[in-house]
Formats: structure tokens, C-alpha cells, sequence
């Protein structure tokens, strides 16, 4: 959704009249109580100061928030190491045979890895670090599939105060070594490649072709995965090689609140990613608190299962720095829900018991297409909570997981927040909220938002218009790295010190928060964001691409796919036009990585612009969703619509 078709579909009243309030018997056990809201209203501060005590602190912090918009500090003068609260606190208080992570390899490799095992990885890679030259205040690349490693290598940076900066490896060279860049990392931790859809996928070929042009990165230090053949130079060092003859003891020393904690790239409207930067003390307190009311998480009876990846932010507040530090017992997977069968995820429900299962509405989607023989052949009894993140839930989806995944029986919180946000902000509390499919329904304790109209004005019950964030939250992003004027701009320019969310919402005639997708020109594909100038920057790369304009067209499964347009360039004759449009494809899959590669590109004559020579992507997406074209009359030229829909050239694919 774009701004200029805001005020439409958000102010299409919803239909949605169900709802389930908890059972008696939820509600009895659940770790949220009613009085949590009231009691954060009461006092805000001693509400989140209650909530820091989660924590272990080395020095206590001396004043809780200092606010001077936009920059924001939380428990100012307290010092405590992210590490020590995810693991030594669990091992010196006898939790230390308790399993943190039961791995499963796509191969179907499995490891079980309990606090103490954890622990004592993470002070051998912590002292390889040190020995490494890496020092606090360094930034630390981290390109990896998702094996314990990665969370060893995270946890190994937050001990010895490094920021790491994940990079999703699904991202190719460009991408990795314009994140490297932009942090001057001077370390980058991968390994030889995961396993992925059946096959051995390469990584570490990716960095030595990222680090083929200048940076400041000192070594590379590679996990033996796949046992993949791979070149070797000077500065690489195998991790089994450089943990092992490191002393097993590490002791970790505190660092202060405000100390950052790591750099994680998301993409905003430009095509250059912003580093949205957190800090240490704020962030683990609200990863922590919302992990334990929001999951209900019982450490001891419990198996949760959050699907991200670490390479997003999910992966880092709910797979590591989030149930670690509540001492949760974890499943994680490697691989993809359909390999070697759709049943993949079920199975291993069933086989570890999870009880808590975590993920994104486009897996659930995809579950729907599959039909419910893959979860009916399972047994799902273990669940007792389902959660949604990353973009809005249809309300079939949500009844169908409440339903078919969850057996009528477990309560469904859909988590609205953002990698700026750090942590979750708006979500149902189980035990204590009636649900209703389909709505992130409130923000959670401690937390304010609200839903603006263009004048920053509040609107009324059933009413559209911008979701913001009225006060300062303890994971609030502490700015975009290297770039505060962005910071400044992206989120604090639209309405005066009102953090500006990007996402438009809606209240109901109730007061719930429907969210309904962005309102600037980031799509949302899968749940993750991609920006349209981003892959329309890597298109315009390619020698035959003279103009590219792209747009986030509905899908029935990924929420929005990219659909491209393209003007080729003079002279490059568009024959065998299949081919070029694959070629492109591939393109920008080189380009930025797989996961922004166009479902569509259509190769036009001309692009629809304004007078002033903006884009019109709102008559574009009629087309790519095959609408009859909308009001076209400030086009420049009002016959290009009729050209484009009469000449489409079209290449649709399946991959
Ligand atoms: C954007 C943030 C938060 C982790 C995953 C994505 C969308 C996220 C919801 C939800 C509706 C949602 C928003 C937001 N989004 N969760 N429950 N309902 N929309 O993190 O890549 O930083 O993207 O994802 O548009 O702004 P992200």
C-alpha cells in the first residue's frame, strides 16, 4: 500500500466480528496478568525498571531514560555483558544441563547443545576473537546458515563488546561487502556453506568475492559445515582449528548500557540499506520482558520454536538474546519447511514437543496451498501457544492456523514491531486479551502508540491512518549507523519527536490496531523488506535496462511479489524476450540476492510519470494486480497506461 491509496483501504470498515478470549485455564497458568497493564501505566518508568532487574547488572544504572528527541538512553551508569545474562547466569545457577538449543541439520544431522555446552564455545570464540585483535567498539561480520555457530559467534561478539552486524546469507557479494563497508568490519565470520533445499549451498566463495575489493577486514574465520571444497588464503582460519587451542576460560567483563550491541541492515526507500544500531542494556530488557509475557514462556516445561533466521531480527531478540536469557530450551532448523517433505516443521514438532511455534504468515499460507494432510499426519498435541510476525495475518490464515495447526486450543498472538523497534510492541497478551483474527490488537505494557492522521492529529475508533510511537521504548533503535541525518529524517521529520513507524493502521470500532502494510515504497515480501529503489537500482545496473520502476504487487502466498517495468535500452533488441527477462532476474538476484528477485518483469516502452517525473506506481500496481487502471489524468503523458497495458511483454516464473 502506498500513501496515495492510504485513506481508501484504511478506512474500509473490517467485518471481522469473531473473537476468542482466553480459556479459564490459560488465563490461570499464563506469566501476564490483567494488572500488568494497568500497573505500566501507573509508572512507566518504575514499570521498565522492574523490568531491567531481569537482568544481571554488574553497576546498577543511576537514572533510568534520558530523552532528548530524537536520541534516546535507557538505564544510564548500568553496566552488565550480553553474554554473561544469555549463559554464565544459567550455568552458576545450576541450569547448566538444561538443553538451550536441540539442533537439526537439513541433512538431518542433529545436535543437542545445552547452557554449558553453549557457554564454553562461546569463551573459546570469545578468546579466538581477542587473539584475533578484535577489541570493543569493533564491528564483526556475520555471514552463516543457521547452525548453533551462529549464535556461538554472536554471543562470542557480545562477550568481548564488538557489535556484530548479521548478514542473511541469502545476500550476494554486492550486498555483503556494501554491509562490510559501511560498518568497517574488520573481521567476517561465515562458513563453508549450509545445507538448503536438498544441497550444499557455498558461502565462504561469496565472502572471498566480496573481499576481492578493498576493506579493512583482517581474517576470515570459516565453521566447516558442508565440508564444500573451498580456496584458502592467508587472512582465512578454520574455526574448529582456532577455538581449539584457545583456554577454555574467558571471563566476561560488563560494559555499559548504552554500549552497542549490534548493527543489523534493513532496507529503506533509497537503495543504499540503513544500519539501524542497538544498544545493550535497553534492548536485552524489552527482548527478555516480552519474550516471557508475550510467549508465556515456562522455562522449565517449555520447547519454543521461533523459525527466523538469525541474518533478521526476529533471529537475534527471539532465538538468541530473548529466550537465552530466559533460559528457554530452543529448536532450531537449518533447512526449508519442504525438504525433504512438507511435512518438515510438523515433524519435528512433534518429534522435540515444541509447545511454542513462532513464524510468518507466509509459511502459513504456504501450509494452506499444501492442504492439512502434512499437519493432520503429526501429532501437534505438544503446542500450546502460535505466534505471527513480519507482516499483516489474513484473517483465513489465522483461522486456519488456530485451527488446523493449533487444534482450536492454543492462543494466537500476532507480534507487530520492526528491526528499529528491537523488540515486540503491539501484540495480544495470552491469558489476559480476546483475540481477533487478523488484528495485532494492542500496544503491550509499557509501550504507547498511536494511529495519526496527516497532521499527526490522533483519529477516532474505526478510523485510518499512520502508526506511531508517542514515547521512548528501552530497544528503540539508537540511530542509523554513520548516517544520523537519515535517522533523523526516515523517522523523526514526518511529525514533530513522534517516531514514525512507515505503517498505516487502523483502530476498529473496539480500539484494536489492525495494521495494514507500509505506506512508503518498501515492499514486504515474505516478511522481509526489500525497497523498490533498491532492485530498481540493481535493473538500471544491467547494461540492456535503461528505466526500471518497480512495484510490490498483492500474492497470495508471499504477501507482496516484485513486479518490475522496464524500458530497455536503444538499440538492444528485445527478441527471444524470455531469456533477457530471465537474465535479469538473475540480475538482481546477483545483485542484492535471491530473495529480491522479480516474480515478474514486464518490458514497456515507456513509464507512467507525473509532470514533476514521479513514478506513478499506484497505476502500475493495477496492472501488475490486472485491475482496470485508476484515475490517470496527472500523467504527463495519458497514453502511456493504454501503451503499457496493450504491450505488455510479460515473464512470469515460478521460482
Ligand atoms: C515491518 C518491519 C519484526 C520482525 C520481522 C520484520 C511489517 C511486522 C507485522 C505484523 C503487520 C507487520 C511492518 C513493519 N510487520 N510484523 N504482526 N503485522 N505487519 O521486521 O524487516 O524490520 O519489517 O514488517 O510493515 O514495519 P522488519
Amino acid at each position: 500500500m502506498s500513501n496515495e491509496n492510504l485513506g481508501d483501504s484504511v478506512e474500509n470498515l473490517l467485518t471481522e466480528n469473531r473473537t476468542f478470549p482466553p480459556s479459564a485455564e490459560f488465563a490461570a497458568q499464563a506469566n501476564a496478568k490483567p494488572e500488568i497493564y494497568e500497573e505500566a501505566e501507573r509508572d512507566r518508568l518504575a514499570f521498565w525498571e522492574k523490568q531491567a532487574r531481569r537482568l544481571h547488572w554488574d553497576t546498577e544504572w543511576s537514572s533510568v531514560l534520558d530523552w532528548k528527541p530524537p536520541y534516546v538512553k535507557w538505564f544510564i551508569g548500568g553496566k552488565l555483558n550480553a553474554s554473561y545474562n544469555c549463559l554464565d547466569r544459567h550455568v552458576i545457577e545450576g541450569r547448566g544441563n538444561r538443553v538451550a538449543f536441540h539442533f537439526e541439520g537439513e541433512p538431518g544431522d542433529t545436535r543437542t547443545i545445552t547452557y554449558a555446552d553453549l557457554l564454553a564455545d562461546v569463551k573459546k570464540c570469545a578468546n579466538a576473537l581477542t587473539e584475533l585483535g578484535i577489541k570493543a567498539g569493533d564491528r564483526v561480520a556475520i555471514y552463516m546458515p543457521m547452525i548453533p555457530e551462529a549464535a556461538v559467534a554472536m554471543l562470542a561478539c557480545a562477550r568481548v563488546g564488538a557489535a556484530h552486524s548479521v548478514i542473511f546469507g541469502g545476500f550476494s557479494a554486492d550486498s555483503l561487502l556494501a554491509r562490510i563497508l559501511d560498518a568497517d568490519a574488520t573481521l567476517v565470520i561465515t562458513a563453508d556453506g549450509g545445507f538448503r533445499k536438498g544441497a550444499a549451498f557455498a558461502l565462504k566463495p561469496v565472502v572471498d568475492e566480496a573481499l576481492k575489493s578493498k576493506t579493512n577486514v583482517r581474517n576470515v574465520l570459516v565453521v566447516k559445515r558442508t565440508g564444500q571444497e573451498t580456496a584458502w588464503s592467508e587472512r582465512d582460519i578454520w574455526w574448529h582449528e582456532a577455538l581449539a587451542r584457545q583456554n577454555p576460560e574467558h571471563v566476561a567483563q560488563p560494559f555499559d548500557s548504552e554500549h552497542p550491541l549490534f548493527i543489523l541492515y534493513t532496507s529503506g526507500t533509497t537503495a543504499k540499506p540503513k544500519g539501524i544500531f542497538h544498544t545493550t542494556g535497553g534492548y536485552l530488557t524489552q527482548a527478555a520482558y516480552t519474550h516471557q509475557n508475550v510467549f508465556d514462556l515456562k522455562p522449565e516445561s517449555d520447547v519454543f520454536w521461533c523459525t527466523a533466521d538469525v541474518g533478521w531480527i526476529t533471529g537475534h531478540s527471539y532465538v538468541v538474546y530473548g529466550p537465552l536469557i530466559n533460559g528457554a530450551t530452543q529448536v532450531i532448523y537449518e533447512g526449508t519447511p519442504d525438504t525433504p517433505h512438507k511435512g518438515r516443521i510438523f515433524e519435528l514438532v512433534e518429534k522435540y514437543k515444541v509447545s511454542i511455534l513462532y513464524t510468518a504468515p507466509t509459511l502459513i499460507r504456504t501450509w494452506m496451498k499444501w492442504g492439512d494432510e502434512f499437519p493432520n499426519k503429526y501429532n501437534l498435541k505438544s503446542l500450546r501457544l502460535l505466534g505471527s510476525v513480519g507482516e499483516p495475518i489474513n484473517p483465513e490464515a489465522w483461522m486456519w492456523y488456530r485451527e488446523v495447526i493449533g487444534n482450536n486450543n492454543c492462543p494466537i498472538v500476532d507480534t507487530w514491531w520492526q528491526t528499529e523497534t528491537g523488540a515486540i510492541m503491539i501484540s495480544p497478551l495470552p491469558g489476559v486479551t480476546a483475540t481477533k483474527p487478523g488484528s495485532a490488537m494492542a500496544t503491550i505494557p509499557g509501550i504507547s502508540a498511536k494511529v495519526v492522521d496527516d497532521e499527526g492529529i490522533e483519529v477516532s475508533k474505526g478510523r485510518g491512518g499512520y502508526l506511531i510511537l508517542d514515547k521512548p521504548w528501552p530497544s528503540m533503535l539508537r540511530g542509523v549507523w554513520g548516517e544520523d541525518e537519515r535517522y533523523k529524517e526516515t523517522y523523526w521529520s514526518r511529525f514533530k519527536d513522534l517516531y514514525f513507524a512507515g505503517d498505516g493502521a487502523k483502530l476498529d470500532n473496539d480500539g484494536a490496531i489492525w495494521l495494514m502494510g507500509r505506506v512508503d515504497d518498501v515492499m514486504n515480501i515474505s516478511g522481509h523488506r526489500i525497497s523498490t529503489t533498491e532492485v530498481e537500482s540493481a535493473l538500471v545496473s544491467h547494461e540492456a535496462v535503461a528505466e526500471a520502476a518497480v512495484v510490490g504487487a498483492n500474492d497470495e502466498i508471499t504477501g507482496q511479489g516484485i513486479v518490475a517495468f522496464v524500458i530497455l535500452r536503444g538499440g538492444i533488441p528485445n527478441v527471444g524476450g524470455e531469456e533477457l527477462i530471465q537474465e535479469l532476474r538473475n540480475h538482481v538476484a546477483k545483485e542484492i540476492g535471491a530473495i529480491a528477485k522479480p516474480r515478474q518483469i514486464m518490458v514497456v516502452a515507456e513509464l507512467p510519470k507525473t509532470r514533476s517525473g514521479k513514478i506513478m506506481r499506484r497505476l502500475l500496481r493495477d496492472v501488475a494486480e490486472n485491475r482496470a487502471v485508476g484515475d490517470s489524468t496527472t500523467l504527463a503523458d495519458p497514453n502511456v497506461m493504454k501503451l503499457i497495458s496493450e504491450g505488455l511483454n510479460s515473464g512470469k516464473s515460478e521460482d
